[in-house]
């Protein structure tokens, strides 16, 4: 595989930085303490093309590909992560999901909003009682003719309270198991559909992570994405693509603890010398910078295999689980060579920590990456 940088990729990955340093990075710390939305930041992405990267131009999206995709997700990633994950859901689970699957009509109806930033989206398929377990679902969407009566609950909902537009899994025929459920389009203020308690989370605190309720929503069947009984294969689809985001998200938390540890290590003295001359901090750096570019290369290589309408699925989960857990490690580590330092808030790595570990979590935690890989490698 081919892995040099084209021209215009390094002008997007130039563009992503250039924001994150002079525009993410100032109020990050604040916006974190008090669980403030983005919602400036937010704009300003999506006047940066930032919100629907890979939506054609047709669509009002930039028409780019997947991998200046992962170029703007890791530099965003390096210093917000709250910011990272709203791009990335409105781009790989939402604006995706939508150009591939929708209808012209609904192509046309929602796109331009959602890739310009004039809406946000969300994408809905965790429940109470259904997260890892996705086919489990309790969120009914019954067959009334015209429209669907949908009811139930969906749980920890990334841009939740602030999208416009939701992509709901619902189950329409429980006697088809998975084969029943349906991907409708709901929008803010249909009647019946609650926005509920937004979480208090351990990271990525300035998105906004929400309960939705839905009671009778009357959603017509225009709303329906593909055929019936789609639904299941459609959340698949897209949380596969979904998965490439996540982990460079996973990626940019991970390189941007250890660019700050690295400089840490080479100004902070101790015994004498910097700390960079102590070979326990070389080892521990020369550790992360071989992880991480073992990660890089598993996400482009996913991002390449999209980009040529390749199956992508095992990369994406290796990609995926192999990124978050490197994440995990890494910022660890940083946090360990900032010494106390690394654990207030002024150094922004204990934010990063944090923030590390929803990347194991959510889009699939590392258990169902290992039952996909798993699966793959013993068909
Ligand atoms: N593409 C197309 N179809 C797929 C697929 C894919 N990538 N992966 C699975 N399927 C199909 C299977 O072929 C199967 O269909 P058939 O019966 O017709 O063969 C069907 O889906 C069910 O698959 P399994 O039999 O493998 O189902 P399972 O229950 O044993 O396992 C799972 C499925 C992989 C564990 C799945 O449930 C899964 O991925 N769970 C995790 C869900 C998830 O990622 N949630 C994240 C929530 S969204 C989020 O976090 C967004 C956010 O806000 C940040």
């Amino acid at each position: 595989m081919n892995f040099q940088l084209t021209e215009e990729q390094l002008m997007i990955r130039q563009a992503a930085r250039d924001f994150a340093q002079h525009v993410l990075k100032p109020g990050v710390i604040d916006r974190d303490r008090e669980m403030r939305y983005p919602y400036e930041e937010v704009k300003q992405m999506g006047e940066l093309g930032f919100l629907g990267m890979m939506v054609s131009p047709e669509y009002g999206g930039g028409g780019m590909d997947t991998m200046s995709y992962v170029l703007a997700m890791e530099e965003i990633s390096k210093v917000d992560s709250s910011c990272s994950v709203i791009m990335s859901v409105n781009n790989s689970l939402v604006c995706w999901g939508l150009e591939q699957f929708g209808t012209e009509e609904q192509k046309r109806k929602y796109l331009p909003d959602l890739a310009s930033g004039r809406k946000i989206g969300a994408f809905c398929l965790s429940e109470p009682e259904a997260g890892s377990d996705a086919t489990s679902q309790r969120t009914t969407a019954e067959d009334m003719g015209d429209y669907y009566l949908l009811n139930g609950t969906k749980n920890w909902i990334t841009n939740g309270g602030t999208a416009s537009v939701y992509l709901v899994m619902a189950q329409t025929h429980p006697d088809k198991a998975h084969k029943g459920i349906n991907c409708l389009i709901v929008e803010k203020g249909m009647e019946g559909f609650v926005v509920g308690a937004k979480e208090d989370k351990l990271g990525i605190r300035a998105s906004d992570t929400h309960t939705l309720l839905f009671n009778d929503v009357k959603v017509p069947k225009a709303n329906r994405i593909g055929d019936d009984g789609f639904g299941f294969t459609f959340a698949m689809k897209t949380l596969s693509g979904g998965r490439i985001g996540i982990a460079s998200q996973a990626l940019g938390i991970a390189s941007g603890a250890y660019e700050l540890a690295l400089e840490y290590a080479k100004t902070r003295k101790a015994f004498g010398k910097t700390i960079s001359d102590h070979q326990a901090i070389q080892f521990k750096l020369a550790d992360m910078a071989t992880e991480i570019e073992a990660a890089r290369l598993l996400i482009y290589k996913a991002a390449q295999l999209k980009d040529a309408h390749d199956n992508y699925d095992l990369a994406s989960s290796m990609a995926k689980v192999f990124a978050s857990e490197v994440a995990m490690r890494t910022t660890v580590e940083a946090v360990q060579i900032h010494g106390g330092y690394g654990y207030v808030k002024e150094y922004h790595v204990e934010r990063l920590m944090r923030d590390a570990k929803i990347t194991q979590i959510y889009e699939g935690t590392s258990e169902v990456q290992r039952i996909v890989i798993g699966r793959s490698i013993l068909k």
